[in-house]
């Protein structure tokens, strides 16, 4: 009812703003949680050397000097850093977020006492939407984006804007995806570099981090024991390997679950079926895996992972919960549809007691559990670290004068991925030694063929 209430008075605040100023005044929950967001970004900023290193450089050269940068990302403390460093280089900043669940409210409080902030947790799907088109109303040069919604509207309800974007950065797999599937089609209207695709991000955020970041958040919802259960893993790309392997650390007895289909030139669900196997998982369907399951996590990017005839299978009493960008992975309306009473027994998990008796649990409306307000707290801070230091050197690329970059998915540029793997060796104290002459002349010899 609470909820209701907030929805329908920031409608109102919304509406009045557009009538009166012709544009949104920047909203969040309470104005008076800032306080509590301002010791968040501390505790965040003291532990990202990396931000921090790029930060005072673009103190200094104001990369971004009459810049607009609008942002639709998780709105957390680690991302109220990287929106303070392009702050410090000189930009405008908008932000949204990038999932009606994912915003901390004090972050997003204590971040718009400095910048346009339009975002608060609990959003209904039209305040989602009202909210990424009040960031495009600073008409921005530069995006950043976290699954794709921000540039998708871009390029159909305020294509008005295009003319002067310069270029956007993307956060994630599934947004990657829609970004290539729209360059198939010859309508993406300017450059994204992907920086999901960066070799650090893959290695670093989507497998190390979401594996932390999914385990704590299940523990952090249900204060349940890991060990001794079963779980379910979908998905054996980066995030599930990630996964299943913490779980595994956890005692638990992991299944992993893989469809046999392509996966880019190279990889297919059939290698990466197999390479579960060879790693000490038990892998099979999930029409198999339904009736053993104790936990379900899914992180495959894909539609109904689980759906019904999943549901019929599953012991009372399974947790369901996914690790995958958008909510369709577990099919919650199938699920709904077949239960007797829907109920919320605890924040941030829902009992689906079905005609038959049975009950399973469902983590956070099945939207991204390890982000989800409260008990997803999003991926550990070093992690955050590297991955928006990759976000913010690639903006700075967008920003130089002559960059004129053609339109399309671009692959981050190897010296800034490499550059940050570099800072986050050399901020844990650890220098590589290079290669000696000797060895490096070794390995010139056979490229050279002698
Ligand atoms: N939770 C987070 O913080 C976080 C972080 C990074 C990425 N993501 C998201 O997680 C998802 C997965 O990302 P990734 O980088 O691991 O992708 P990936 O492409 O490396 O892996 C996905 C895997 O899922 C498998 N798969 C597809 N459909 C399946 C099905 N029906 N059943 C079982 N397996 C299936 C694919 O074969 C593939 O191996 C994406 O939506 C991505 O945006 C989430």
């Amino acid at each position: 009812m609470a909820r209701c209430w907030q929805s329908i008075l920031n409608i109102i605040m919304l509406m009045g703003n557009i009538i009166f100023r012709g544009a949104a005044m920047p909203k969040v929950k309470d104005p008076l949680l800032a306080k509590k967001g301002e010791r968040e970004l501390e505790w965040a900023r003291s532990n990202m050397p990396v931000l921090a290193q790029i930060r005072r450089r673009f103190g200094r050269q104001k990369p971004f000097k009459g810049l607009t940068i609008a942002v639709a990302l998780h709105l957390e403390k680690k991302t109220g850093v990287l929106l303070e460093t392009l702050a410090a280089g000189g930009a405008k900043v908008w932000a949204a977020s990038c999932n009606p669940l994912t915003t901390d409210d004090s972050v997003a409080a204590a971040l718009a006492r400095r910048m346009e902030v339009f975002a608060w947790s609990g959003q209904s799907q039209q305040e989602y939407y009202s909210c990424l088109n009040s960031v495009l109303d600073s008409k921005p040069d530069i995006v950043i984006d976290d699954g794709g919604d921000l540039i998708s509207l871009l390029h159909t309800s305020r294509r008005e804007l295009l003319p002067k974007i310069r270029g956007g950065c993307e956060e994630t797999t599934t947004g990657v995806r829609r970004l290539r599937a729209m360059e198939r089609a010859g309508r993406l209207a300017f450059p994204v570099f992907a920086v999901n695709d960066a070799y650090s991000k893959f290695l670093l955020d989507n497998q190390i981090g979401t594996a932390q970041s999914t385990l704590d958040a299940v523990c952090r919802a249900t204060n349940s024991l890991i060990a001794g259960k079963t779980v379910v893993v979908a998905g054996y790309g980066w995030c599930g390997r990630g996964i299943a392997c913490r779980m595994k650390g956890m005692g638990a007895n992991v299944i992993v679950v893989e469809v046999a289909a392509a996966l880019g030139a190279h990889e297919s669900g059939m290698h990466r079926a197999l390479c579960a196997l060879y790693e000490g998982y038990r892998v099979m369907s999930m029409r198999q895996a339904a009736r053993e399951g104790d936990i379900f996590i899914t992180a495959t990017g894909g539609k109904n992972v689980i759906d019904a005839q999943h549901f019929k299978l599953m012991k009372s009493g399974a947790l369901l919960c996914n690790a995958g960008h958008f909510n369709v992975e577990i099919n919650e309306p199938a699920l709904r549809k077949m239960s007797k009473s829907v109920r919320q027994v605890k924040e941030n998990i829902a009992c689906y007691t079905l005609k038959d008796g049975r009950r399973l649990y469902l983590l956070s409306e099945g939207r991204l559990v390890n982000l989800a307000r409260p008990s997803g707290q999003g991926h550990p801070i070093e992690i955050m670290d590297g991955s928006f230091a990759i976000q913010a050197l690639c903006c700075e690329r967008l920003a130089k004068p002559k960059c004129r970059l053609a339109a399309g998915v671009l692959q981050v540029p190897r010296e800034i991925d490499e550059e940050v793997a570099l800072l986050l060796l050399k901020s844990r104290g650890i220098r590589l030694e290079k290669p000696t002459q000797q060895q490096m002349e070794y390995a010139a010899s056979f490229e050279e063929g002698t």
